[in-house]
């Protein structure tokens, strides 16, 4: 798990107390854990023991967090995974009917990301038919519920209710991010940003991409288990966790990495290189004494051409193409023009470049495939998994 970014929510019941050891388990094995405890879960382990546990904040409260700036949309999103133990029979039941009336509920209504509920709770709360039903719905809802284990509880009784060993929960968390891993094994190489064409030591020729999406498909990549090498750009967005990354200025750096980071198993260019560049000066321009100057533009090397026609073409060649107008004629000319095999069309005519959101159509031999328009992530999200399709 090393790496991974797991939220922990901490239910209000007696197993509580396991999800101490849990935290120490899950950090044993690479993860970081962040704690959520729920006033339930605080009458039974404090936030100290877990922010000690976990060395990170603990959030107890949904007006703790900056609200300004989405807190607990914020806490979802900085997550690859939420995980809720134990369980209780109330919180489920709140979950199943989409209530968001604390941190806890009002994340895990807000997540995209997986969810794994560890339930822990009387036999009889447990057998309950509205329990079943909630368990039921919250399954179909694509949650991951773990069955609780057979025993003696707390409460005297015995059957099932117990909370699943401590090591059987990270046993599934671990499986969760294993068989998600299906390019385990494969190298995929991304080029993400604008370029830089430096004019002179103080003034270049730029663009206005923002690497955004490049960077949210490297890190959809690695999520799905690739090597990735991702050639970006001058941009100031961090790097995606587990992606190798190679920072370039000009286009001609950026065909020098491309060709370096070879051989790769799919390349997906979505770097907005510049077409020309020009010969740059060692001088600052001067206004006065040089009059307006004329820039030569000298065409840069075409990496997605290059690339596909080179002794090393990855098995998939994936090019994207921003346009304003005639968006689905210009891209399928211009995936015929570059050989690729497949050209992410992608719709700026309105405020995009820089933006949050994509509107995508991916042209292939096969023909068209329009997109509703989405987030730049669950673009990201979308894209890998048809790569992880044509590789399989
Ligand atoms: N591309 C590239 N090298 C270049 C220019 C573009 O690798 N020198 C790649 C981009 O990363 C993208 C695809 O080619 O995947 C299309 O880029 P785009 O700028 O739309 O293509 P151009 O050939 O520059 O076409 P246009 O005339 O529309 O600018």
């Amino acid at each position: 798990m090393t790496g991974k970014r797991i939220l922990l929510i901490v239910g209000g019941g007696i197993a509580a107390y396991k999800a101490c050891d849990l935290v120490r388990t899950l950090r044993h094995a690479g993860a970081t854990v962040t704690c959520v405890l729920t006033d339930g879960g605080a009458r039974f382990v404090t936030a100290m023991t877990l922010a000690a546990l976990s060395e990170q904040p603990v959030h107890t409260s949904l007006w703790d967090l900056d609200e300004a700036e989405m807190g607990h949309i914020q806490l979802s999103r900085q997550a690859d995974l939420i995980v809720v133990v134990p369980a209780t029979a109330d919180l489920l039941a709140r979950m199943a009917a989409g209530l968001a009336d604390d941190l806890a509920t009002t994340l895990l209504l807000a997540t995209d990301k997986p969810v794994l509920v560890a339930p822990a709770m009387n036999v009889r709360m447990w057998l309950h038919p509205a329990t079943r039903r909630n368990i039921a719905t919250l399954r179909t809802d694509g949650i991951i519920v773990l069955d609780p284990d057979d025993g003696a509880m707390a409460c005297g009784e015995y059957g099932p209710g117990r909370l699943p060993a401590v090591d059987a929960i990270a046993a599934a968390l671990a499986g969760h991010f294993t068989i998600a891993q299906p390019l385990a094994g494969r190298h995929l190489l991304v080029t993400a940003g604008p370029t830089h064409e430096p004019i002179d030591p103080v003034r270049y020729i730029a663009n206005r991409s923002s690497g955004k999406q490049g960077f949210a498909i490297a890190a959809a990549l690695a999520d799905r288990g690739a090597r990735v090498t991702l050639v970006a750009g001058p941009v100031a967005l961090p790097t995606p966790p587990g992606v190798d990354r190679i920072d370039v200025e000009t286009a001609r750096d950026m065909a020098a990495a491309v060709d370096a980071a070879l051989p790769a198993d799919a390349a997906i260019l979505v770097a907005a290189v510049a077409d020309w560049h020009v010969a740059p000066l060692t001088q600052k321009i001067k206004k006065t004494r040089d009059g307006t100057p004329a820039l030569v533009l000298q065409e840069n090397p075409d990496i997605l051409a290059t690339l596909a026609n080179g002794p090393r073409r990855p098995r998939l060649l994936v090019g994207f193409a921003a346009e304003t107008e005639d968006v689905i004629s210009h891209a399928t000319a211009k995936r015929a023009r570059k050989g690729c095999d497949w050209i992410i069309a992608n719709d700026v005519s309105g405020d995009v470049m820089g933006g949050d959101r994509n509107h995508i159509h991916l042209i292939s031999a096969h023909g068209i495939e329009s997109w509703d328009p989405m987030s730049k992530t669950a673009v990201a999200e979308r894209l890998a998994d048809h790569i992880v399709e044509a590789l399989a």
